[in-house]
């Protein structure tokens, strides 16, 4: 096998939101995995847990949307600011009918970001809300005008804007989001957005709801209606193990058919992110429209004993092989994908994070950003792969996959081997290996981490021999050459 490398063609920058990440209130996501509240006996700075906050430090997260997924077409931004007591206690609807006591609201979040580092992605009610609602929440986001909309947000203690950029339209505006047609929802999306205001510096950047998967008929018409009105669509498609989304499987204890076929299923988003820009190309050569796959990753089974409603799955290193083949789908296409946000940062579906009281773990997805990083804002390096496949029956997958970019003279090279069972030995083609140093993370495939025992973390890798390198079964490598 063997990865050819030509650092002298490129796709372009990979945008660092690549690798951003999603947080929504949905079961144990917000509550308990990120904020505590200022009270907690579990150490927080005001209220964010500080072990969840290193963590993601570390991944350097660099963008975070929030409220929702479904719950954004209920959440109603007046409701979570001001003095706590009296903010509005609301039943989630869409995840356990449990009661959301509005503690987390707009400065928590915008704290929470400040805290990590990372950019605010909100994704606005366009379902139950209002025109006006929409854009008195960005004014009282933005503006420093002495209105009464910004007199509130300087009663409840923030004089300075935030500058809040990335402002979603609506979520699964097709389903949760108000089960609209395109053609109304084109509409509706134009007619939202132009209240949106920019305030001072700050310009908006408008992200228009996506398709669902495949359908591409609705890239097609909102691109149609719409495109002069956005600077972005978005794109949803979650990975489930069984044939059809009611048969998602357990996230532990897989078959090894049950592996290949999820990883079978995962490389659909190749055909996904190709179809869609090849639609958007049609309306937008010039790429001034990006696409966002603002919900990505496994969706498994709930843990038995969960409250189905929390989405609360563990974490294998089949996830880790997964983050990776959607990963290097999203670099390939950084010509047009400039975001990406896998659901969700914190206990809930491919988390990358889990808690359990004051404890916390690293998935094996967490460490598969973590070898990522160094692709964030990196020169995209064309990285060819011949490999053998490797698969059970129908659901075969490449062995070998491989991204690569270049930045401050230095090429990053991420390879995962996919096999569950199989060495890979591969030639590196186009550089030369003499200055490399390499972190591996590798385990069964069915391994994860747990709170008695964490057996997966990165290690330092040594399969490095003259211009090759040798894989053990089942890891995803980063190399970091010059
Ligand atoms: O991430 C869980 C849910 O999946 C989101 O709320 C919704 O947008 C999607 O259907």
């Amino acid at each position: 096998m063997k990865i050819t490398l030509n650092p002298a063609r490129s796709a372009g920058t990979i945008n660092k939101n690549i690798f951003g990440h999603f947080s929504e209130h949905l079961g144990r996501c917000i509550y308990q995995g990120m904020f505590v509240g200022k009270d907690s006996t579990i150490p927080n700075k005001n209220g964010m847990r500080t072990d969840v906050v290193e963590a993601l430090k570390n991944i350097q997260v660099p963008v975070l949307r929030w409220p929702g997924g479904c719950f954004a077409d209920e959440y109603h931004w007046e409701d979570g600011i001001g003095a706590q007591e009296a903010r509005k206690r609301m039943v989630n609807t869409n995840w356990g009918g449990v009661v959301e006591d509005n503690s987390f609201g707009t400065h928590e979040f915008l704290e929470l970001c400040e805290q990590i580092g990372c950019e605010p992605y909100i994704n606005a009610n366009v379902g139950s809300g209002t025109v006006r609602e929409m854009a008195e929440w960005v004014e009282y986001l933005n503006s420093e005008g002495d209105s009464t909309v910004v007199k509130k947000r300087w009663a409840n203690g923030r004089k300075d804007p935030w500058g809040v950029k990335f402002w979603g339209v609506g979520n699964e505006s097709w389903g949760c989001g108000g089960n609209m047609r395109v053609e109304y929802y084109a509409d509706e999306y134009r007619r939202y957005q132009t209240y949106c205001r920019n305030y001072g510096k700050n310009k908006l950047f408008r992200i228009a709801c996506g398709p669902s998967g495949d359908d591409y008929n609705w890239t097609e018409v909102l691109m149609k209606r719409a495109a002069p009105y956005m600077d972005a669509l978005t794109l949803h498609h979650y990975t489930v193990c069984g044939d059809n989304f009611d048969d998602k499987r357990a996230a532990t204890g897989f078959t090894t058919e049950e592996y290949y076929r999820t990883l079978n299923h995962s490389i659909f988003m190749e055909e996904l992110v190709t179809r869609h820009s090849q639609i958007m190309d049609r309306y937008d050569p010039g790429k001034k429209v990006a696409l966002i796959v603002d919900e990505w990753g496994n969706w498994f089974n709930v843990e038995p004993g969960t409250n189905p409603g929390f989405l609360y799955q563990q974490n294998t290193m089949r996830d880790a092989m997964v983050a990776a083949i959607n990963l290097n789908v999203f670099m390939a296409h950084c010509d047009r994908v400039c975001m990406a946000n896998i659901a969700q940062t914190v206990n809930v579906l491919q988390s990358v994070i889990l808690t359990e009281g004051d404890k916390m773990i690293l998935t094996p997805t967490y460490h598969v950003f973590d070898l990522y990083k160094a692709h964030q804002n990196a020169r995209q390096v064309d990285c060819f792969v011949e490999t053998e496949e490797v698969g059970e029956g129908k659901f075969t997958v490449p062995q070998v996959i491989a991204s690569a970019s270049e930045k401050d003279g230095r090429i990053t090279l991420t390879i995962a081997n996919m096999a569950m069972d199989k060495e890979a030995e591969v030639a590196i083609d186009g550089v030369c290996l003499c200055k490399v140093q390499g972190r591996i993370l590798q385990g069964e495939a069915g391994q994860y981490n747990d709170f008695d025992n964490s057996p997966l973390a990165l290690k330092k890798f040594t399969g490095i021999e003259g211009g090759k390198v040798k894989l053990p079964a089942c890891c995803v490598v980063e190399l970091t050459i010059g």
